[in-house]
Order: structure tokens, then C-alpha cells, then sequence
């Protein structure tokens, strides 16, 4: 199925008050662009000030905590978030898998938590080089999607992503036949698991995407869109990754 493309930015740690001269410019390049969706999942800090002042762009969270409140110091709840203006969140990502040890378990309640909520959900899969070079890639994505993925989950409100951890920050992308395979492998795994639900789940890819190689990556089969770190931090590198998958909308 072909379907709009998603293109969600990431900012991880970056980004203060003065950056939301930038997040206004990428809702404007969103704008300017309604061929694509366009989403940037900020720090928690600057979601209710960039919600407020772009009211047009979907703003989400990188992180939720599964619980709804209680003792959890320095942890935000889906509620919390979706109260600052929040519109989805990121679940899983490979920085939180590796430097907080999240676990597939974890990451499922995560996305159960955010879905009670209301909040859209983006789950990142990917897997190590280790397990690239061992050549289980494929089914350390399934397994990450067959334990990440909630129960109810459809596509209304789920997004997947595929970045390995290799590619990221590292300007280094899989050759195009290997993000077509496992994305390939995602997509069957997603029908498997949802069947009639599944038609509408985007899967992006994830893993220094930029403007010089979006076009080539954005027109493989089964990549739905792009979740996109460094060149997503300033309009003027993120705008042709917009373009790019505005142009490739059927
Ligand atoms: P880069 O685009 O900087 O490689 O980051 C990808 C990523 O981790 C997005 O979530």
C-alpha cells in the first residue's frame, strides 16, 4: 500500500528556548509541503512553548514513563506530556535501549501507557552492527516489533521506525536492498501480528538520513517516511527531506 509520508524529526538533547525560531521555520516548511506529514518530537522542556507557538506542527515527546504518576522521580507521564501539547512520542529509541537498557517489555508498556493517553506512538527497532555482522538483523527487528507492539495497536495511531544503531550519527546508511529487506521483513511481521489493522502502520526509516540521499531512500518500497536526528535540527537541512517526501506522495 503507498501511503503519505511521515517525516518526524528528533532532537534528542538539543535545543533551547532560542531554538523555537527553528521549530517555527519547520512548521512553516511543513506547511509549505502538505503532501508530506511532518512531526518533530523535541525535549520535554520545549514541547509546551513550541506546541503554543506552532500550534499547526505535530509535536511529540522522545520518551514516556508507563506508569501515570506516582514516585518516578525525573519522569514524565503520557498524560503530563499530552497536557504540554504533545501529540505523540518516541518509544524504544536505540539511545534509550542502549544507554538506559530498556527492555522490549519495558518499551511495550511504554506504548500501552501513551495509546491510554491518547498520544500517537512512534516504536524504533533496529539492531546492533554485532548483530548485523552476526546476520540476525531480521529477526532481532521481529522480535523487537513481536514484544514492542501493544496488543490493540493500529494505525491510526502507530508508526514504526527501523534504524539500526550502526547508522545513526554515524553517516553511515545500509545499501538500499538492505533497508528494503527489513523493511520487507517488518512489514510481514506487522501484518502477522495486526492482519486487517496493519494496513495503515507506517514504518520509517531512521539512520543519518539527509537531504543528498533522501529521494534514493524515500522511494524504496516499504519506507513509509524518515525519522531523522542532525538534519532535523535546522529548517534549512530538514526542508528538502520534507521536500522529498512530499514529492514521492502517490
Ligand atoms: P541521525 O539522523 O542523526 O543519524 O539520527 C537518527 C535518529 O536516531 C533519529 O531518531
Amino acid at each position: 500500500m503507498t501511503m503519505r509520508k511521515l517525516i518526524a524529526g528528533n532532537w534528542k538533547m538539543n535545543g533551547m528556548l532560542a531554538a523555537l525560531d527553528e521549530v517555527a521555520a519547520i512548521a512553516e516548511t511543513a506547511a509549505a509541503h502538505p503532501a508530506a506529514d511532518v512531526a518533530l518530537a523535541l525535549p520535554a522542556t520545549l514541547i509546551a512553548a513550541a506546541a503554543a507557538r506552532s500550534p499547526g506542527l505535530a509535536i511529540g515527546a522522545q520518551d514516556v514513563h508507563a506508569r501515570d504518576s506516582g514516585a518516578h522521580t525525573g519522569c514524565l507521564s503520557a498524560a503530563m506530556l499530552r497536557e504540554a501539547g504533545a501529540r505523540f512520542t518516541l518509544v524504544g529509541h536505540s539511545e534509550r535501549r542502549g544507554d538506559q537498557g530498556e527492555t522490549n517489555q519495558d518499551i511495550w508498556a511504554k506504548a500501552v501507557a501513551a495509546r491510554r493517553c491518547g498520544l500517537s506512538v512512534i516504536l524504533c527497532v533496529g539492531e546492533t552492527a554485532e548483530e548485523r555482522d552476526a546476520g540476525r538483523a531480521a529477526r532481532v527487528v521481529q522480535a523487537q516489533i513481536e514484544q514492542g507492539l501493544p496488543d490493540d495497536a493500529e494505525g491510526d495511531w502507530l508508526t514504526l521506525a527501523y534504524e539500526p544503531r550502526w547508522a545513526i550519527g554515524t553517516g553511515r546508511t545500509p545499501s538500499i536492498p538492505e533497508i528494503a529487506e527489513i523493511h520487507a521483513v517488518a512489514r510481514a511481521k506487522v501484518r502477522a501480528l495486526l492482519g486487517d489493522r496493519s494496513g495503515a502502520v507506517r514504518i520509517l526509516y531512521g539512520g543519518s538520513v539527509t537531504g543528498a540521499n533522501a529521494d534514493e531512500i524515500l522511494a524504496i518500497a516499504d519506507v513509509d517516511g524518515a525519522l531523522v536526528g542532525g538534519a532535523s535540527l535546522t529548517a534549512a537541512k530538514f526542508a528538502p527531506i520534507v521536500a522529498a517526501g512530499a514529492a514521492t506522495a502517490v
